[in-house]
């Protein structure tokens, strides 16, 4: 392990952004100079007193295993029928979001809480359709909706969450959930509910018979299966810069960034559309096809393709918006790209009460299908395909009012990155899988200087 006397390391970096975009979004839209190189995890693996206990990949294993389950004896006769014991001050409580009440306290602690922003000017403007979209995919357990209340004022002051997500790691087929919105109240920090919520929800899933999980965070853990960095392109520049998002590089003005930023007004791909629910069949095989590109991905079944992918009920919501591109002559979709929406609402600014924010979802073509990344001849037709597809995409962000364009280096990412002007951000993102053992996948970014890399990574699964 070097010596950085007053340097941060890029474990540093990955500890620091405590939730995918933000802390990141924070600091600044893009950095000027790279991060330092991985150097070590930022505590032994003794010091984790918590993530020593479970089922998960320990810092020092060296790529020469089996992949598979690390504890496969387990079966749900083993698995306790109660609910771990709380402090008695506090109950375990089953959020319902039919209701309104459990929604809106939700919509509360998550406004609140999830957000590590020091100021407290941005929150993230969560809606109704949105937790739908995110909390409710088909399959979706209401026992896996987790929160902790103060038992004397019923008070929600933590949550967790899990969804089905089944997914394919090299090959291998595994039933398992995605753990999102893990979350506790500011003031109810640093007294171990975490560890709690994670054991809690790892209980109840595993009394469905599912012993694996994904998730990701900005903290380092025992041990990250990929890595991923955040790219984040301006739309609207000149907001960015008022809300404090973005600084002026060395040597730029406002009317230059401007101008270096600003997009068509029209998108240019020749058979552009919007997604009709009727394409859920084209897509949901094109994205099947697709998938086997990536070393890890989620599985998806027609229904889970409308929920996620055409936004299902959530249509009109305008969290999920969808593309196809669909050729003249044959009338067939070749092509899908999307991208979800999660605003900020910002407090105390007097020219911007909001931020749009759109997040690169899942995408497919044509032009990829039964070749590898190894291709290059391939690569080069699908990095202008993709060039075309993203741009176009960010150009109908544009249009809802987004403001920044949001991409991590994982899929295909690093082919357009750089070229449609993404900034790479000081946010990483840590992709781990609860109870799997698997050798690393590539995340889009360079081993050494941490640049988004110039050829795909192997995630293929994207987390919100
Ligand atoms: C993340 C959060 C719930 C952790 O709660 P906390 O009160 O700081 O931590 P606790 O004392 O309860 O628990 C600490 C343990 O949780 C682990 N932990 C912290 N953040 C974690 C995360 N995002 N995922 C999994 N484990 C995490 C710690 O590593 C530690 O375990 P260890 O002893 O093995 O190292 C809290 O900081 C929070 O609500 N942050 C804002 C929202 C957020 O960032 N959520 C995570 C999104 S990925």
């Amino acid at each position: 392990m070097s010596e950085n006397k007053g340097q941060k390391t890029l474990a540093d970096l990955k500890d620091e952004s405590t939730k995918k975009t933000l802390a990141d979004l924070f600091q600044r839209l893009a950095v000027e100079q790279e991060p330092e190189a991985p150097d070590a995890p930022p505590k032994s693996m003794d010091e984790y007193k918590f993530w020593k206990t479970q089922p998960v990949p320990r810092f020092d294993e060296k790529d020469s295993f089996k992949e598979g389950p690390i504890d496969a004896e387990k079966t749900i006769a083993d698995v306790r029928t109660e609910p771990y014991p709380i402090h008695s001050s506090f109950e375990w409580t089953t959020l319902d979001l039919e209701s309104d009440e459990d929604l809106d306290q939700l919509y509360e602690l998550l406004y609140d809480h999830y957000v590590e922003d020091h100021d407290a000017t941005f929150r993230f403007a969560y809606s109704r359709t949105f937790f739908n979209w995110a909390l409710k995919p088909p399959g979706w357990e209401h026992n896996w909706h987790i929160g902790v209340r103060v038992k004397d004022t019923g008070r929600l002051i933590a949550f967790i969450s899990g969804v089905p997500c089944d997914l394919t790691i090299r090959g291998n087929d595994i039933k398992s959930v995605e753990i999102n919105f893990l979350c506790v109240h500011k003031q109810l920090r640093s007294k171990r509910l975490a560890p709690l919520l994670i054991k809690e929800v790892t209980r109840r899933v595993n009394l469905k018979n599912i012993w694996q999980a994904l998730y990701s965070s900005g903290t380092v853990l025992p041990k990250p299966l990929s890595t991923c960095r955040y790219g984040h392109r301006p739309l609207n520049w000149g907001k960015l810069y008022e809300v404090g998002f973005s600084s002026l590089p060395q040597g730029e003005t406002k009317a230059s960034m401007i101008a270096k930023t600003t997009l068509s007004n029209e998108t240019k791909t020749v058979g552009w559309r919007k997604m009709k629910e009727e394409d859920i069949d084209t897509v949901y095989k094109l994205y099947n096809d697709w998938r086997v590109r990536y070393e890890i991905s989620q599985i998806m079944t027609k229904e889970d393709v409308k929920h996620w992918i055409y936004g299902g009920k959530q249509q009109d919501g305008k969290v999920i918006h969808t593309y196809v591109v669909e050729d003249k002559d044959t009338k067939r979709v070749t092509d899908f790209i999307s991208f979800y929406v999660l605003p900020f609402t910002v407090l105390q600014n007097e020219l911007h009460d909001n931020v749009g924010i759109a997040y690169l979802y899942y995408y497919a073509s044509e032009t990829g299908l039964g070749k590898f990344i190894k291709d290059e001849e391939s690569q080069e037709l699908l990095k202008k395909r993709l060039k075309s597809l993203v741009n176009d995409a960010m150009i109908e962000a544009k249009k809802i009012n987004i403001d920044v364009f949001n991409a991590l280096s994982s899929q295909d990412n690093a082919l357009f990155l750089d070229d449609l002007k993404f900034g790479a951000g000081d946010g990483f993102l840590n992709y781990y899988v609860f109870n799997y053992r698997a050798k690393h996948i590539e995340g889009g970014i360079d081993d050494t200087t941490n640049a988004f890399s110039k050829t795909s990574s192997g995630v293929g699964v994207v987390l919100l």
